[in-house]
């Protein structure tokens, strides 16, 4: 069947996510295979306005497969939020014979890659983030490393924490989603786990459980704090003082970010990046991609926007019950 594109652009926007590279080869090499030209836009839509585009062969995506952040480069974009923006992104699009794009980002970005189909570039969403809180998907490519990265940070606390009889207070990234700490939390064996989607703000009972915990022999108390609950360092002094233990607190920030992608991230981003180039050549347009009950698929940009999606309620209650 002849692809009904002719010249693929791909572009990586908002936080980068160990994968992304994974996804623009298999963009680009997915796309040579059915003859189809590809142009990679350097620094997200800021590039795209900019005109940082330039084109990709087989050999620019060679040695990317296992490396983090993406060769593209990454950006957010002020002049892109405005409609002005999003029409003149269109109108360079057209002017370098762009007729579809792979956008690789989180909701934000794929409301503008909504935007730019209105203004007839066929566009295409790859789920790229280490939140994984797109509501249409479970899976967002970067997930898996990060997870992998701060439970191996976490059981380096943990060591240390146990040497000291101390409790570590340790954040994990997830803005105001609490993934990455319910998994970290669960794989970690933490004895607590606060998530934003959960938590009560009850440091009473907290107080109580790392006295419980210590009285039972515990040597360390390993408390899980996602980035949407925040306030580590208070937490940590506050919890020093009420309990007599010598509290720390870590915040792993971006190394959360970088690093080589597991083997789970780069079969997702190949996979993933090769299905949105199959959407593009069949015509479709709007479309984000998908993994959902063990298979890719594909919904509607928009109808994809105004979903949600929850923690997995017997993965909490698994959480408290081995925390106990
Ligand atoms: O969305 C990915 C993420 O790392 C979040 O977990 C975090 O809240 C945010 O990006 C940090 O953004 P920045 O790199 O701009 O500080």
């Amino acid at each position: 069947m002849e692809s009904k594109v002719q010249t693929i652009g791909v572009l990586t926007s908002g936080g980068d996510a160990p994968g992304m590279n994974a996804v623009i080869r298999a963009v680009v090499r997915s796309a040579l295979s059915k003859g189809l030209k590809v142009k990679g836009i350097e620094r997200g839509y800021a590039g795209l306005l900019d005109e940082e585009i330039k084109d990709m062969d087989s050999k620019s995506v060679s040695e990317i497969i296992q490396r983090g952040g993406t060769i593209l480069g990454t950006a957010r974009c002020m002049e892109f939020m405005s409609d002005e923006g999003k029409m003149k992104g269109a109108e360079i699009c057209k002017k370098h014979g762009i007729d579809g794009l792979v956008v690789i980002g989180g909701d934000g970005s794929f409301k503008g890659a909504a935007r730019l189909a209105y203004f007839g570039i066929n566009t295409i969403g790859v789920p790229g983030t280490i939140d994984l809180d797109i509501p249409c998907t479970e899976y967002t490519v970067g997930f898996d490393t990060a997870v992998n990265t701060a439970m191996e940070a976490i059981d380096r606390i943990r060591d240390t924490s146990t040497s000291h009889e101390r409790c570590s207070i340790i954040e994990v990234m997830g803005r105001h989603a609490g993934y990455i700490a319910l998994w970290c939390g669960i794989g970690n064996g933490a004895e607590d786990i606060l998530l934003p989607e959960t938590y009560d703000n009850n440091e009473q009972a907290l107080i109580e459980h790392i006295i419980a915990l210590r009285k039972a022999g515990k040597k360390h108390h390993i408390i899980i704090n996602a980035e949407g609950v925040g306030d580590s360092m208070n937490m940590a002094k506050r919890i020093e003082a009420a309990t007599g233990i010598e509290t720390r607190a870590t915040i792993i920030g971006h190394i959360q970010r970088g690093g080589t992608p597991t083997a789970v991230d780069r079969l997702h981003a190949t996979m993933m990046g090769a299905y949105a180039v199959e959407l593009l050549a069949a015509g479709k347009s709007k479309r984000v991609v998908c993994f959902r009950e063990g298979k890719y698929c594909d919904y509607d940009i928009q109808e994809a926007l105004g979903m949600t999606k929850t923690l997995d309620p017997f993965m909490i209650q698994v959480s408290k019950e081995m925390t106990r």
